[in-house]
């Protein structure tokens, strides 16, 4: 078992006997959920063995400490203080709550890109709706990912509320260049939102680095933690200027006086009242877990097994690769001539191989644009091996010419 405070390097054998899953299947599905190690999925069970022991409320009452060091966990993880971290169910319910902090007035501008993520645009447009904000978005380089030049201008030109990037889409291995907009952002002064959700767990992120006010995630994907939790970073800059969710509760909030509330002064200020503490401990054990493997070894790794997977399948008949951009990351996308991605997902399911999907309503800009209908998502994690990359090769390989001879 890897334990925290072990130099960080790849095991590949232990890292594989961490992890229950490897023995079932070959997991190729991180960008959905990367399979947890043993050490969190016990943290949960432990956890939930106790609250049905000595009642919920109580059991929390004892593992105050505990909790207390799983905020620390998460904290480390991206470089800051526990105060700083604020738990919630998902990565978009830590999104909403920290766009609903800014105080929009109508023709307030918010700057985005082609690449966010789904839910996220159709917040945008939801708010520029009800609100009456408008949504611009960045052109992308040619080579992929936002153009600097272009969101640089935009910020000069609108000095938008609010700029928000996904790093990695969920649709693509694209890797926005998310420092070079905190310093865009920085420059100007202008509010930062990061969905860092499929990068937390997969790169080494550094929230100084990255300069942003707002960092969302989730606990279930290259993190390996549960389902049904995630964590909002909220900087001392968001905190001292005030910033507070619009639906702020009595955990973010004590109600004082008659018709006055004083905001928590950390950013618990962006929690709900209930949250599921067994799911926050497995998600401090998998941020523990993850920096006893070490970030950059993990990175390096699984983009590694990545960049071979393109390679490979792109020498298939019929095969795209539709990664676009100078960085590229654990997330691989194709599309397959005379194949629906659900089919593929379908087949290769049925070999023990998982691999997930992206339709066009996940990404109408970027797949519009590239022309599919959608794409196959092969994400491995640090844990894969070389032999499983092969074994999803074959039977690729073999699907297609099963299609091409019938
Ligand atoms: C880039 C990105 N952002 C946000 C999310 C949403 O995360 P959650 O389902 O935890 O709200 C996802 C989920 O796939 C994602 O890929």
């Amino acid at each position: 078992m890897i334990h925290s405070g072990d130099q960080p390097a790849m095991d590949l054998n232990q890292l594989r006997a961490d992890t229950p899953g490897c023995e079932h299947c070959i997991h190729l599905n991180n960008a959905g959920a990367g399979l947890m190690p043993a050490s969190v999925l016990a943290a949960v069970q432990d956890h939930l063995e106790l609250e049905a022991r000595v009642g919920g409320y109580e059991a929390a009452d004892q593992r105050e400490s505990e909790i207390g060091q799983a905020y620390a966990a998460i904290g480390q993880l991206i470089g800051a203080p526990a105060r700083n971290i604020a738990v919630v169910e998902n990565a978009t319910a830590g999104f909403s709550q920290a766009l609903s902090s800014i105080q929009w007035k109508p023709g307030d501008v918010l700057l985005t890109t082609r690449n966010d993520y789904v839910s996220n645009q159709i917040q945008y447009l939801s708010m520029a709706a009800r609100l009456g904000i408008e949504v611009v978005r960045a052109n992308d380089h040619p080579d992929g990912g936002v153009d600097l030049i272009h969101m640089g201008e935009l910020i000069h030109r609108f000095r938008p509320a609010l700029v928000a990037l996904t790093h990695v889409p969920t649709n693509s291995g694209l890797v926005q260049q998310a420092a070079a907009v905190g310093r865009l952002c920085r420059a100007r002064n202008v509010p930062y939102l990061l969905d860092a959700c499929q990068s937390v767990g997969q790169m080494p992120i550094d929230v100084e680095e990255l300069q942003c006010d707002f960092l969302s995630a989730t606990a279930r994907k290259f993190l390996r933690g549960p389902r049904g939790i995630g964590f909002l970073y909220v900087s001392d800059r968001a905190l001292d200027a005030g910033l507070e969710p619009l639906f702020i509760d009595m955990r973010g909030a004590d109600w004082i006086d008659d018709d006055l509330y004083q905001p928590s002064p950390d950013a618990r200020r962006f929690e709900n009242w209930e949250f599921a503490y067994a799911l926050v401990l497995g998600m401090g054990e998998a941020a523990r877990y993850a920096q006893a493997v070490g970030m950059e070894s993990a990175m390096d790794r699984a983009s590694a097994l990545a960049q071979r997977t393109r390679t490979e399948l792109s020498e298939l008949p019929g095969v795209t690769v539709q990664d676009r951009g100078s960085d590229l990351c654990a997330i691989v996308t194709i599309s397959v001539e005379g194949w629906t991605p659900a089919e593929l997902c379908a087949r290769l399911g049925e070999g023990g191989i998982n691999t997930s999907i992206s339709t066009r309503t996940y990404a109408v800009l970027d797949f519009d644009q590239k022309g599919v209908e959608g794409a196959l998502r092969i994400s491995p994690h640090y844990y894969n091996t070389d032999e499983e990359i092969d074994a999803l090769v074959s039977a690729l390989a073999e699907l297609l010419a099963s299609s091409s001879s019938s």
